[in-house]
């Protein structure tokens, strides 16, 4: 099985070297833990260091604010857009109506853009904005059932998306928030993580902040919470250091 580096410091070494192929991994934690950054590092890690082109799709950041952070980190969006290495698909949302009714339009959209790239990462960012959006049922001004607005729905849709990737081989991150951050937590509806292939839990107990392998199909992963930091640089995973699984909240 072929591996892809994530292009994370640190973190190939708690997995064997990467991410399997063409799996979809789930990165969750609560705000501020470091879940952008994380999708935003390994498109552009792969687009920079492995020559591997990415899409980064974002439902919860303006672009300016998605630049903001290349910046921050030193990262040099335009010249890999220019050659072609990394691409930012804003969804539109509008309102959940519209949104609903668009979303397996954008789904061709963006599939049609990781084909044209040959793009090989995709990060989505995040399932919970796409899950809150939908959650609530949608009904017309008639009274008929547009979207019937619950987890199975979510579900179903996440995973169309994710196999529409792995059919191109495409190694996929979907970020979650967790609701209440509990360290038992690892997704927003409590369905996402049995229909990935990996999840990823971070956490920011402060000053510290940790990560977690929960699962990892195929990989004989670390089972320790391993400390990570956010500097300049972007995130740095401590393979060698460990954190107390009862140190965490
Ligand atoms: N240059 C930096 N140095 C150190 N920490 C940073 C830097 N840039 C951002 N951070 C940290 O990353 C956090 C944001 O991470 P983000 O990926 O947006 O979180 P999430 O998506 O999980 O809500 C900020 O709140 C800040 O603590
Ligand atoms: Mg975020």
């Amino acid at each position: 099985m072929r591996r892809v580096p994530t292009g994370i410091p640190g973190l190939d070494n708690i997995i064997q070297g990467g991410f399997p192929e063409g799996s979809t991994i789930l990165v969750s934690g609560g705000a501020g833990t470091g879940k952008t950054i994380f999708a935003l590092q390994y498109v552009y890690s792969g687009a920079a260091l492995y020559n591997e082109p990415g899409v980064f799709i974002t439902f919860e950041e303006s672009p300016k604010n998605i630049l903001w952070n290349l910046q921050n980190f030193g990262w040099d969006y335009a010249s890999l857009n220019k050659q072609g290495l990394m691409k930012i698909y804003r969804v539109s949302i509008d309102t959940p109506e519209k949104f609903a009714a668009t979303w397996k339009s954008q789904v061709d959209n963006i599939i049609a853009m990781v084909k044209e790239m040959g793009a090989q990462r995709v990060a989505l960012d995040s399932i919970t904005a796409l899950g809150m959006l939908l959650a609530e049922p949608i009904v017309s001004k008639e009274g008929a059932e547009l979207w019937m607005g619950n987890a199975l729905a979510i579900r179903t849709m996440i995973k169309d998306f994710s196999d529409r990737l792995k059919e191109l081989d495409v190694t996929s991150v979907f970020t979650a928030g967790t609701k209440e951050d509990k360290k038992t937590e690892f997704s927003t509806f409590g369905v996402e993580e049995f229909i990935v292939d990996g999840v990823i839990r971070l956490y920011f107990i402060p000053p510290r902040r940790a990560i977690f392998v929960r699962k990892m199909r195929g990989t004989q992963h670390s089972h320790r919470v391993h400390p990570m930091t956010i500097t300049e640089k972007g995130i740095e995973v401590h393979a060698n250091d460990e954190i107390l699984w009862e140190a965490l909240k």
